[in-house]
């Protein structure tokens, strides 16, 4: 870990943080170390183990100056990088959860967040109960006597509904119950989850963090309490990420604060611009002061990030669809966090106790880096695409 002073900010962290140049001579950036086999100088070190690297499965300077950089700006005990967001989510939870478990999950959860819950962890004997985003401290009333981990993820996925994380963290404490957050939208510079009482952060790093639509990584941060046993079960799966993908990350995250306050202020220009639209009816942004959870993200966050919805006004899929193949620059593609912007049709049929009706499509928006009115003028082409559809 690179030697910092104290109380520095978030861009120097981001800037300094992980590697020590002065740990491979000098050089700025850490190496990318393609490893399974570390030898051992003799049998007695091969055997106690008296090394600090002795597999590429328990890690590598790679994997370290990451997992390190991450640490500092999580604010975490220790932090396992892993080849998805996706495995990032599953990982904890078959860290934490054994048959005759509960586990409570947000029903605005992200969908394969809860396919793995409804299958895997069924197929295992853990039963899962979806509960809505806006139960604060009434999460009190879900909680059952095996409830072993609570999962949260703020903003929700494709309608941004904010967590009382504090609240709920609060409630599930009372009977030891794990925490864990998505925190993939705000990232650790706009919400630091452990902070808030949160015991584990999941991030898909695919997103911000890599920043360029290319590599997938995942990365899972723990507090004292849970960093050995999420560790050890992370060793026992085997599920480490590849360094290349490892090296991009962590040379993405040198420049996600100026990326991110771009995404940040690009996109509240456009959900502004969107507000004012004739064909749309709402425009779901916690930083937008309309946003029934408005206070709640200030009192949070500091910061937001590029992805918001927009419902448009009435019409059904069809109306979507014309919107959608309208665009010139927006992709229509999976996934977000990238240079490039990207719409998507959203669909909310998973939903047991949210919300799922608003009364005609949701799309939600990927801003990237384009210029704010070159993306304007193509939601502007989608919109009257929408309105000839009619
Ligand atoms: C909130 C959230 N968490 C996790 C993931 C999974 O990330 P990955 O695509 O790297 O598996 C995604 C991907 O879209 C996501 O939106």
């Amino acid at each position: 870990m690179a030697k910092l002073p104290k109380n520095v900010g978030m861009n120097t962290l981001l800037a300094h943080a992980g590697h020590d140049p002065q740990d491979f001579h000098g050089f700025v950036n850490p190496p990318v170390v393609h490893a399974s086999t570390v030898l051992f100088p003799n049998v007695e070190t091969m055997q106690s183990r008296k090394q600090r690297y002795t597999y590429g499965t328990r890690g590598t300077p790679t994997t370290d100056a990451l997992a390190s950089a991450v640490d500092a700006l999580e604010g975490s005990a220790g932090t396992v990088c892993v080849p998805s967001g996706l495995a990032a989510v599953t990982i904890p939870l078959l860290a934490f959860l054994s048959t005759g478990d509960h586990l409570l999950c947000v029903d605005s959860v992200y969908h394969p967040t809860r396919r793995f819950a409804d299958t895997v962890l069924k197929r295992m004997g853990i039963e899962t109960t979806y509960y809505p985003p806006e139960a604060g401290e009434k999460i009190a009333e879900y909680m059952q006597p095996n409830t072993k981990v609570v999962w949260t993820e703020s903003p929700g996925s494709n309608t941004f509904e904010i967590q009382d994380i504090p609240a709920i963290s609060e409630v599930a404490h009372r009977q030891d119950a794990i925490v864990i957050m998505d925190n993939t939208w705000a990232t650790p510079l706009y919400f630091r989850p452990l902070d808030f009482g949160v015991d584990v952060s999941v991030h898909a790093a695919t997103k911000y963090p890599g920043g360029h639509s290319d590599v997938l990584l995942g990365l899972v941060s723990a507090n004292e309490r849970c960093w050995e046993q999420l560790h050890e079960t992370f060793i026992w799966m085997g599920c480490i990420a590849g360094p290349d993908d490892v090296y991009q990350v962590q040379r993405g995250l040198k420049t996600m604060g100026v990326r991110l306050a771009h995404h940040q202020e690009s996109a509240l220009k456009i959900a502004r611009w969107c507000e004012e639209q004739n064909g749309i009816s709402a425009v779901l942004h916690p930083a937008l002061e309309s946003h029934p959870d408005h206070d709640l993200w200030k009192r949070d966050f500091s910061g937001s990030s590029g992805l918001f919805s927009i419902v448009l006004d009435g019409g059904g899929p069809s109306d979507g669809a014309a919107f959608l193949d309208a665009l010139q620059i927006f992709g229509l593609g999976y996934s977000w966090g990238g240079h490039e912007s990207l719409a998507v049709l959203v669909s909310l049929s998973d939903r047991i106790v949210t919300r799922s009706d608003y009364g005609g499509p949701v799309i939600r928006l990927q801003i990237g880096l384009e210029d704010v009115d070159d993306l304007i003028e193509d939601l502007r082409r989608g919109l009257d695409a929408a309105a000839a559809a009619r």
